[in-house]
């Protein structure tokens, strides 16, 4: 097999959470350049249209079905109109989630748990289930889970979504333990501070965004452009014998700063 065979998805069809802006719209771009026809779900049609018309320009056909993942009616539709469509669902990108509450743990409302926990955790786990019947269909699959650095490392005064990012790496051993005699790999990207909106507040902040800098031995956040690649590697058969695994892409921060 050659090293542009490993990484075509000719054929494929995608289904990205969160692939309207941002990281998985970077991600959608990657598979639509490898010839994936792609679905892209967020909570807003006018994002999901202006996301599409980009990643329609790589010749790619783009569905968009407007989802908020945590509801299941809408994964469900997710999944119905996908197949509609496209007719197969072959990889899922986990990639929607959500930050509410910014501030110390001790002192959050339950209401703050409840809504970081059904988006992040449990709306990968239901994108996921309601994907699962087409990719057990075609003989296997991949899905892709966002994660993130604060999995890893807490961030401070975002505790409930470090917790939350912390479930999504053991969520994603756990499907893989299940869905490998499936064929379906299952593996997580955990990026560190990417220039994005969820970012917005920590890069557009002088003080924050030299102090996240110091931390990072590379000198900079990361561009979306920056996790795409991965994305691909997790999506195609490059990685059929990688499963249960977490990628940190995150310019060395899980190192601890340089001297
Ligand atoms: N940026 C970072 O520094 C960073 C670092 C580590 C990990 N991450 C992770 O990377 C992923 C993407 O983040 P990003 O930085 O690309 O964020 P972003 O630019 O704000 O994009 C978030 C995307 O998710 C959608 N979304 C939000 N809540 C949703 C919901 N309940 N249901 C469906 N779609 C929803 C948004 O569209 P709508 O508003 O239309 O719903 C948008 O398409 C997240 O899992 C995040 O935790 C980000």
């Amino acid at each position: 097999m050659t090293a542009s065979t490993q990484f075509d998805l000719t054929g494929k069809v995608a289904v990205i959470t969160g692939g309207s802006r941002g990281i998985g719209k970077s991600i959608a771009h990657c598979f639509a350049d490898a010839g994936a026809s792609i679905v892209i779900a967020s909570r807003k049609q006018e994002g999901l249209d202006k996301g599409a018309k980009e990643i329609e320009k790589s010749g790619a056909s783009v569905l968009t079905v407007a989802t908020h993942t945590g509801n299941d009616e809408a994964v469900q539709m997710l999944a119905s109109k996908t197949m509609d469509t496209f007719g197969a669902i072959d990889i899922v990108v986990n990639n929607a989630a959500t930050n509410p509450y910014f501030g110390p743990l001790f002192g959050s409302d339950e209401s703050h748990w409840d809504k970081i926990w059904q988006v992040n955790v449990k709306g990968y786990y239901k994108v996921a289930n309601a994907c699962l019947k087409s990719m057990r269909d075609r003989g296997g699959g991949k899905i892709i889970n966002v994660a993130s650095i604060l999995g890893k490392i807490p961030g401070s005064g975002m505790g409930i979504y470090s917790i939350s990012k912390a479930a999504v790496i053991m969520l994603t051993k756990v499907m893989a333990q299940e869905l490998a005699q499936d064929n379906i790999q299952v593996n997580a990207i955990a990026p560190g501070f990417v220039k994005t909106d969820f970012s917005r507040a920590l890069w557009q902040n002088e003080r924050l965004h030299g102090a996240i800098i110091r931390q990072i031995p590379k000198g900079r956040m990361a561009d979306p452009d920056e996790i795409g690649g991965i994305a691909l590697y997790l999506a195609s058969s490059a990685s059929d014998y990688t499963t249960g695994e977490t990628i940190f892409v995150d310019g060395g921060q899980s190192l601890g700063p340089s001297i």
